[in-house]
């Protein structure tokens, strides 16, 4: 078969995953063909062009399908002004569902106030890493803060969280060692597994048992070993049993890794997270994860638990030791927003009532929120990528903001919009994206 048929053939099965169309006969799933080039001479094309990478051709091929369909691209739109319940765009208002800023506090007077002192005092940038170019105070404050938060020994910030995953599993864990991982964690917690080379199981989402079965057949194999699971799931709005793992990861001597990406600020009376949900002891999981991008208002990571995990990490990780330390600025709006969100509980009660009010009535007009219990993330199952889109841009014709999520980022069957909800979101705001849910979807 040439080069072109190939590439005509994996186009029209891309189309018609799209498409939603059966696999023809003798239609076979696609693989990269292993064309290793022998000499220098021999190298293809193929793999002199950026414009030729697979992944590449496949967007343009997504892209073209949907373009075919007459559904325009909602991504990378462009706001003007802070995004927070309502956002605008291309100068029109927008009910906003499609931002992390739970707690309304990107964009609260406070937190600017802070940001703004420390440009003042520190300038905008670390510069260099901390570990050459030495400490601002407001950074220490920050990670004194969140391990209080945590009640552990010590935290670590990174300057963002996805390496903060990648960084911290990739330099503790190592080929002779093991991770277990719910099949939905987020991409960073995989990345950081695969640089590791350490062994990796997935369990079906959420199912602790598995865990326990998987641990009791082959803990014995190797050296350490490490759960992986999120606080709240990003994409499907639930949380773990976490008391259970606690007792999984005690009776095997294996680490456990919660990540609060999206727990924090939404779980737990004032906000503490799954942690202050289940009520367990900040010393009861090894290593708490989290990032400053969601509800704390500012860019990047944090691990907290006991020193000498903290103090080798400052040492040692990569995307610590030989990156640069967190701006000023983005230190000093995270430690006032967590201080807020600590002071204002009412934010927190707030948002969960949201959230609940949200799921109840997306269940009322009978549609499929999945996993969803009413924190803050409720997606709706639209279980195509095309009507995911097609939905989406409906609801922008209509003044609601909300992204869809479509394969790869999910199964095709288990794609969605996500909505996430805030605490500046008003009653008015959300019985109006109902209304227009169930008009189009039963429509
Ligand atoms: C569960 C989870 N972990 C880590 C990250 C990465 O965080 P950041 O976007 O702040 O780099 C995200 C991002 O959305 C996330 O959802």
């Amino acid at each position: 078969m040439s080069k072109t048929n190939l590439a005509q053939k994996t186009k029209a099965q891309l189309i018609n995953r799209i498409l939603g169309k059966k696999k023809s006969a003798g239609e076979t799933a696609v693989t990269t063909p292993a064309v290793r080039p022998a000499s220098r001479s021999e190298v293809p094309e193929t793999f002199t062009r950026f414009d030729r990478h697979p992944g590449y051709e496949k967007m343009l091929v997504t892209k073209a399908a949907a373009s075919r369909l007459g559904v325009s691209n909602p991504f990378f739109r462009v706001h003007d002004g802070v995004a927070g319940a309502t956002t605008r765009i291309e100068g029109r208002e927008y009910i906003n569902f499609s931002n992390y800023n739970y707690l309304g506090l990107a964009g609260h007077p406070a937190v600017g106030k802070a940001a703004k002192e420390a440009i003042d005092r520190y300038g905008t940038s670390a510069s260099a890493s901390r570990l050459v170019a030495g400490e601002r105070p407001v950074q220490r404050e920050l990670e004194e803060a969140l391990a209080e938060l945590y009640e552990v020994e010590d935290c670590v910030v990174f300057v963002s969280g996805h390496a903060t995953n990648v960084s911290t599993i990739g330099y503790l864990f190592g080929p002779k060692d093991l991770v277990i991982h719910d099949s939905l964690v987020h991409n960073s917690i995989l990345e950081g597994i695969k640089l590791s080379g350490a062994a990796r199981r997935s369990f079906a989402h959420n199912d602790h048992q598995a865990v326990d079965d998987v641990l009791t057949e082959i803990r014995g194999q190797f050296e350490r070993a490490l759960i992986v699971v999120e606080g709240l799931y990003s994409m499907d709005g639930d949380i773990p049993n976490l008391p259970a793992l606690i007792d999984i990861k005690r009776r095997h001597q294996v680490f456990l890794m919660v990540d609060e990406a999206h727990a924090l600020g939404v779980l737990g009376e004032t906000g503490r997270g799954v942690r202050e949900h289940f009520g367990v002891a900040g010393k009861d999981v090894d290593i708490w994860m989290g990032t400053l991008s969601k509800t704390f208002a500012g860019c990047g990571g944090f691990i907290a638990g006991e020193r000498a995990l903290v103090e080798n990490l400052k040492y040692a990780a990569p995307g610590f030791v030989y990156s640069v330390g967190m701006s000023p600025p983005l230190a000093a709006a995270s430690l006032e927003a967590l201080r807020i969100m600590l002071r204002e509980p009412e934010r927190v009660g707030r948002l969960r009532a949201h959230a609940r009010q949200f799921l109840q009535q997306m269940h009322s007009i009978g549609i499929n929120t999945g996993y969803a219990q009413g924190y803050a993330v409720v997606p709706a199952i639209t279980g195509s990528s095309l009507k995911a889109a097609k939905l989406s841009n409906q609801l922008f014709e209509a003044g609601i903001n909300v992204q869809p999520i479509i394969y790869p980022a999910v199964e095709e069957k288990a794609a969605r919009l996500r909505f996430f909800l805030s605490a500046l979101h008003n009653d008015r705001e959300i019985d109006f994206t109902l209304k227009t849910l169930k008009r189009i979807v039963v429509a």
